[in-house]
């Protein structure tokens, strides 16, 4: 353990969720807040960029605030600040970066800048250090992170760090990505069609529960190849790809024919007169017709099997015994259950983040921001918004 406490707060907006979090030693959540903008975005089924923008900059400064507030600090007792680099929206991430630097510059506090996905990644350590303090995740783990703006897998490797047994280092590399929509993508554009409001996850996931997932065979997606080429690697193909890449948007194209051939549209767009406001999964289940049901569960089914199936092949393949499931995707019930049975048959272990950490948030920035406090890998004030980051 390491001798002496660190706070680190934690910032995050690279999309349409304003976090600001502190976490204690990479360890201990002492606040975590989030100001979420889906009541603004909600109208255009997706995130307008320039709305966000304008509503992170609204949101910055109380959301820090609070997030102080609620951990009983003053700002000049934090020992570092944490934010977003990118991966993201590039005026969405402005707005965390710029605020981020100038506290730190006021403050004369060292400012970390952490990757996205190297944050949920975290995500999934931080959750099991809350649920058991002192235990560590055994790694090389296959990781996916699976979200609306990602779909990826990562063979994660942890390196201890020199003199601090309580944190390690993580190393990435890319293993698959989706070639086309991210996973959550696919998720809010089929609600969309349906008119089920935004997000479409949550609700999908609610609605599915009285549908029958076996009433739609969608086709699963096949990933086309190059030759095997010499230069990119034994596992990836040329143009890059490889063969656990995922692919999402056929499906939502496949959900888009049917509720056509299907004469399914005048009810959807019923739904969309009636539907201003929240999604109420009991108003929404009332408005929906039993064939509504079963094509978003037959729609959820078979994305969850391929991100299970293209997971789990690829752990096999890398001699992993471990699997992480992290981003917004990670809160869906199927996915969860489906996981944990299919890890339970292969004898793999599985691991996500509770519903708050597998969506967006600034805790898993913090905690991210740990080992990088520890081996003082500080971001200068020229740090800058990278909406394209690469990890690995
Ligand atoms: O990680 P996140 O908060 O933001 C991004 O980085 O994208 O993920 C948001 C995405 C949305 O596409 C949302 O529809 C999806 O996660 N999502 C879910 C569920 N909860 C959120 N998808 C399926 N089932 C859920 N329960
Ligand atoms: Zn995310």
């Amino acid at each position: 353990m390491s001798q002496i406490a660190t706070r680190i707060l934690g910032i995050e907006s690279s999309c349409d969720e304003t976090a600001a979090a502190v976490v204690e030693s990479g360890e201990r959540i002492l606040s975590s807040v989030v100001a979420s903008q889906f009541d603004i975005h909600r109208k255009y089924g997706g995130v307008v960029p320039e709305l966000a923008s304008r509503e992170h900059l609204r949101q910055i400064v109380p959301v820090v605030r609070e997030a102080l507030e609620q951990a009983h600090l003053a700002y000049r007792e934090v020992d570092a600040i944490a934010v977003t680099q990118g991966p993201g929206l590039v005026g969405s991430l402005l707005v965390g970066l710029t605020y981020g630097k100038s506290l730190a510059w006021a403050l004369s506090k060292p400012l970390i800048a952490v990757h996205h996905l190297e944050g949920h990644v975290h995500a999934v350590v931080l959750e099991e250090k809350q649920k058991h303090p002192g235990a560590m995740i055994p790694f090389p783990a296959m990781t996916l992170v699976v979200s609306g703006g990602h779909t990826v897998l990562y063979f994660v490797e942890s390196q201890p760090l020199a003199g601090h047994d309580d944190a390690a280092c993580f190393s990435y590399q890319k293993i698959a990505q989706t070639q086309d929509d991210a996973a959550g993508e696919a998720y809010d554009k089929v609600a969309k069609i349906l008119a089920l409001g935004y997000p479409g996850g949550p609700i999908i996931d609610r609605l599915s529960e009285f549908g029958d997932p076996n009433k739609v065979a969608f086709t699963r997606a096949v990933i086309k190849r190059g030759p095997p080429a010499d230069d990119t690697g034994p596992r990836f193909h040329r143009g890059g790809r490889s063969r656990y890449d995922f692919s999402f948007s056929g499906i939502k194209t496949a959900v888009l024919r049917y509720v056509r051939t299907h004469g399914m549209e005048a009810e959807a767009e019923e739904r969309r007169r009636m539907g201003a406001g929240k999604p109420d999964a009991e108003r929404l289940r009332a408005l929906s017709s039993q064939a509504t049901l079963d094509l978003v569960a037959s729609f959820q089914k078979s994305v969850v099997d391929d991100l299970v199936t293209r997971t789990l092949d690829a752990a096999e393949e890398y001699d992993t015994r471990t699997v992480l499931v992290s981003g917004g995707v990670a809160a869906n019930r199927l996915l969860r259950a489906t996981f944990e049975q299919e890890c339970r048959i292969r004898g793999l272990r599985v691991h996500f983040p509770s519903r708050h950490l597998s969506t967006d948030n600034a805790a898993m920035i913090a905690a991210g921001a740990y080992p990088k406090f520890l081996s003082r890998n500080f971001a200068d004030l020229e740090l800058n918004a990278d909406a394209s980051l690469p990890l690995g």
